[in-house]
């Protein structure tokens, strides 16, 4: 018989704050987001990705110098990943879900980081910065290959973004898509403690180095219920098929007791100001060949789960509308999660230095529920 389950526990940790951080401020009840006291809504519409980084790990918004030389530092020092790195990902199974691949390339990368072991201040700021241009690059990387195509070199003039999908197609990107994966990785960069960003936190309080952290928070944003919500909402709107359907399939869906993906989240019981944002970036897709479908598929669901699921407090979050918009920028749907993790490592490397700056190993405790005491039964004498 199963144990009973401890009523006074706050499963799941909801509720319960472990540690002080000066990154992301959260509203779940009135749906506000800050980064360092800036409103999400002004850094999407007015940051790039670098100077969002730069403002969470420094603490303030760079200077345009800074800037430049935080960008420059990017392009040289990291962009370009070690051969041997370049050469295990070529071999790896073709059909492994490019989570795993990220996953086991970043610990690869920490292999070959001469400093992965040194544990100071500028040498940990210096594989935050390792991670954050090298992360595009094996996710890259992977796509090509997988592809049958060779890789395309970083190059040494483009943003982040722009950067990044150059290196996927080898043409110079158009401007639509930049602004669209600039956006999404500004959005996405930092929000408390969430699951993955826990998993950074514990790992290095227990003073083990970035790269680990790294690896397991990557291992954590893979499952659904977190950072894998994105490529399953794609596959729900593939599934639907066309807005017509859309309703019957919301009813269906929540009638047989089943999540809809996309919709809900532990902290915001109000709209995701997140998903806010790209809904109106969704919306201004509608008209765009081989994407405008799946937009109004989309809204058509949201409009129908929020009739029926808001009063509970469950509305669309960044994942739902995130969906139509990395794939109107020409990702494969396999690849969504990976594109989180090049926006979330700026604020899981800002958390690990955080943690780092004032530690306390992360232990909690477990109420054990099993028989207090039973004898060691012989093998023999088993039923
Ligand atoms: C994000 C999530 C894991 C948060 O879960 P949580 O805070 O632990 O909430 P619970 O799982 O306890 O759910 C609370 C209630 O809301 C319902 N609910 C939560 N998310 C739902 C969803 N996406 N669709 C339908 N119902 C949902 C649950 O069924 C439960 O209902 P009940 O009280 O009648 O049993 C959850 O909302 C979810 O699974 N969402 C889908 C996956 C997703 O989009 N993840 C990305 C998050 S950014």
């Amino acid at each position: 018989m199963p144990a009973e389950k401890s009523e006074e526990l706050a499963r799941g940790l909801a509720g319960v704050t472990v540690a002080d951080t000066e990154m992301s401020f959260i509203d779940g009840e009135a749906g506000v987001l800050r980064y360092r006291g800036i409103p999400i809504e002004d850094l999407a519409e007015n940051a790039s990705y670098e100077e969002v980084v730069y403002l969470l790990r420094q603490g303030e918004l760079p200077t345009a110098t800074q800037l430049d030389e935080f960008k420059a530092n990017l392009v040289k020092c990291c962009r370009t990943v070690p051969d041997e790195v370049i050469d295990a990902v070529r071999h790896f199974p073709s059909g492994a879900h490019p989570m795993a691949i990220l996953r086991t390339a970043v610990s690869l990368l920490g292999l070959h980081d001469p400093g992965a072991e040194v544990e100071t201040r500028t040498a940990n700021e210096a594989k935050a910065t390792q991670l954050m241009a090298g992360i595009p690059t094996l996710i890259a990387l992977y796509e090509r290959v997988r592809n049958g195509q060779e890789p395309v070199p970083p190059s040494q003039e483009l943003g982040h973004a722009a950067n990044f999908l150059y290196m996927l197609t080898g043409e110079d990107p158009n401007e639509v898509a930049v602004r669209a994966i600039n956006t999404y990785l500004v959005l996405l960069a930092d929000h408390g403690f969430n699951a993955s960003t826990f998993t950074a936190r514990t790992i290095a309080s227990t003073e083990s180095d970035m790269y680990s952290a790294i690896t397991g928070a990557i291992g954590t944003l893979k499952g659904p219920l977190h950072g894998g919500a994105n490529e399953r909402v794609m596959k729900s709107l593939f599934e639907i098929e066309s807005p017509d359907k859309a309703k019957a399939w919301v009813d269906q869906t929540l009638d047989k007791g089943q999540r809809i993906m996309g919709f809900g989240h532990r902290v915001y019981k109000t709209l995701d100001p997140r998903a806010r944002i790209l809904r109106q970036y969704a919306e201004a897709l509608a008209e765009e060949p081989d994407v405008g479908k799946w937009v109004d598929v989309a809204i058509v669901v949201a409009d129908a789960a929020e009739e029926r699921l808001s009063a509970k407090g469950i509305w669309p979050n960044v994942d739902f509308y995130s969906a139509p918009v990395l794939y109107s920028a020409g990702i494969p749907v396999d690849q969504f999660t990976p594109i989180f993790v090049m926006s979330r490592v700026a604020g899981w490397t800002a958390h690990v230095l955080e943690q780092q700056a004032d530690n306390r190993l992360i232990r909690p405790r477990a109420k054990y529920v099993g028989p207090r005491e039973q004898p060691y039964v012989p093998m023999g004498e088993r039923a």
